[in-house]
């Protein structure tokens, strides 16, 4: 139990965990790089109204979990929430307003207030893709499909894919008020959340989780058939495009995502060992209004829970190799010695090779403990007695066997034996 806890939804990441995190970091860059994408690093708080105005006000993100706090000169602050926002934020100093095409990648902690539970943590990470400045059907269907290559490379091959449409903002109007028109019949049996959104956004009722809830949405119309043709056309462009790739989809009338900023095509994948918070990622082609800007820029993409992936990761059996052996631990006895290998380390470090060596004076028993939990291969002593013959003693961990060897160019010698 750890004597002071990180705030509640929060954890520290130690070394063998990081080497997870590093995987999928490295896998994101390899794979998006593919598709032209590179990295963008935006801060971790932006100006409050860059969350307001991207997400929307009305989305339940922006309402109750955001963490926001003035500056020193009274303006309001946000710890970003998501990424998409910021990186539009950033993208609005280049030419996307002119319709140029932008391909950004990123990862990093993300904030939201949320209540913790397994998958659910008030700072999480994300890793995500923003393709902004055009719009056409085919750079959503190469984005999902990335999505999937990326899934792929980290191991994971059974998720499922559901992709829908939100058509264009002119067909949030007809729709929607076909659905207010169904719902406004059902509402009094309906809960309070629902009650709250048909006034606020109809749209949210159609992934509430509640059982009756759920019932009376099943039976609720074809808002799709509202949709323009523009928007009917652009969807079926998008599965075709995905049947063309080979990419295993299906359309859920349901999905809607959480976040305002959605035209389009929306997408959500989920997994099943993930327990109760399925989703594993997210997202969608947006419309996003710039601060200072009266046009929305168009930009499709997504971001995958890292946390979550590495959740599944768990459920599969796929666990990264962390404790990975260490080449050489250098037993020194007396200063002198200690002293030779302090000198030994710096060589084959310098050769781009791991050592660990004993820098204070403790018993030959005290170092091989300390060189079996290195999870050590070789063991190199070296006493008194060695130093006078110029010879030090080496030791395979696993086998027991000894050799004597000279400790003239004993860094290549060492070097050698783990190279051959
Ligand atoms: P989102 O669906 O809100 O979308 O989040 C994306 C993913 O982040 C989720 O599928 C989930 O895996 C993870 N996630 C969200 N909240 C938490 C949490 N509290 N704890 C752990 N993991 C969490 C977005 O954020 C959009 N910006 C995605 C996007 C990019 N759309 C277009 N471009």
């Amino acid at each position: 139990m750890a004597a002071f806890a990180p705030p509640p939804g929060t954890a520290d990441i130690f070394a063998a965990e990081a080497a997870r995190w590093r995987n999928l970091e490295n896998t994101a860059a390899s794979v998006f790089g593919r598709y032209g994408y590179g990295e963008l690093r935006t801060p971790i708080f932006e100006y409050t109204e860059v969350f307001q105005k991207g997400l929307g006000n009305e989305t339940e993100v922006v309402q109750k979990e955001m963490y926001t706090f003035e500056d020193r000169g009274g303006r309001s602050l946000t710890l970003r929430p998501e990424g998409t926002a910021g990186v539009m934020r950033a993208l609005s100093n280049t030419d996307v307003l002119n319709g140029v095409e932008q391909r950004v990648y990123y990862y990093g902690p993300m904030f939201r207030g949320e209540r913790p539970a397994a998958g659910r943590r008030r700072q999480f990470h994300q890793v995500g893709v923003e393709n902004v400045g055009r719009c056409a059907p085919l750079l959503d269907a190469e984005c999902i499909a990335m999505l999937v290559q990326y899934l792929h490379e980290i191991g994971i091959h059974d998720a499922k894919l559901s992709i829908n449409t939100r058509g264009v903002m002119s067909d949030r109007g007809p729709a929607g008020e076909l659905l207010r028109n169904y719902f406004v019949k059902h509402i009094d049996t309906m809960c309070d959340d629902c009650k709250n959104r048909l006034e606020r956004n109809v749209w949210r009722i159609l992934d509430c989780k509640q059982e009756h809830c759920r019932e009376i949405v099943a039976n609720a119309p074809d808002y799709v058939a509202a949709f323009s043709d523009e928007s009917r056309a652009y969807f079926d462009e998008v599965k075709t495009a995905l049947d063309a790739m080979g990419v295993n989809y299906t359309v859920d009338p349901l999905l809607v995502r959480g976040l305002d900023y959605y035209v389009h095509t929306v997408f959500e994948v989920s997994h099943s060992g993930l327990g109760a918070q399925t989703a594993i990622a997210g997202g969608g082609r947006y419309e996003l209004y710039l601060p200072g800007q009266n046009k929305p820029v168009p930009g499709v993409g997504f971001a995958a829970g890292m946390e979550r992936l590495m959740l599944v990761q768990d459920a599969l059996g796929i666990a990264e190799d962390t404790q990975s052996a260490l080449p050489f631990f250098l037993v020194g006895l007396g200063a002198a010695a200690r002293m030779a290998n302090l000198k030994l380390a710096g060589e084959l470090r310098n050769a781009g090779i791991s050592v660990m060596t004993a820098l204070e004076e403790r018993s030959f028993k005290a170092q091989l403990r300390a060189a079996n939990k290195c999870n050590a291969r070789y063991t190199v002593v070296r006493g008194d007695s060695e130093l006078e013959k110029g010879v030090v003693m080496l030791k395979d961990m696993s086998s027991g066997e000894q050799q004597e060897l000279s400790a003239e160019n004993l860094s290549e010698t060492l070097k050698q034996l783990i190279t051959k």
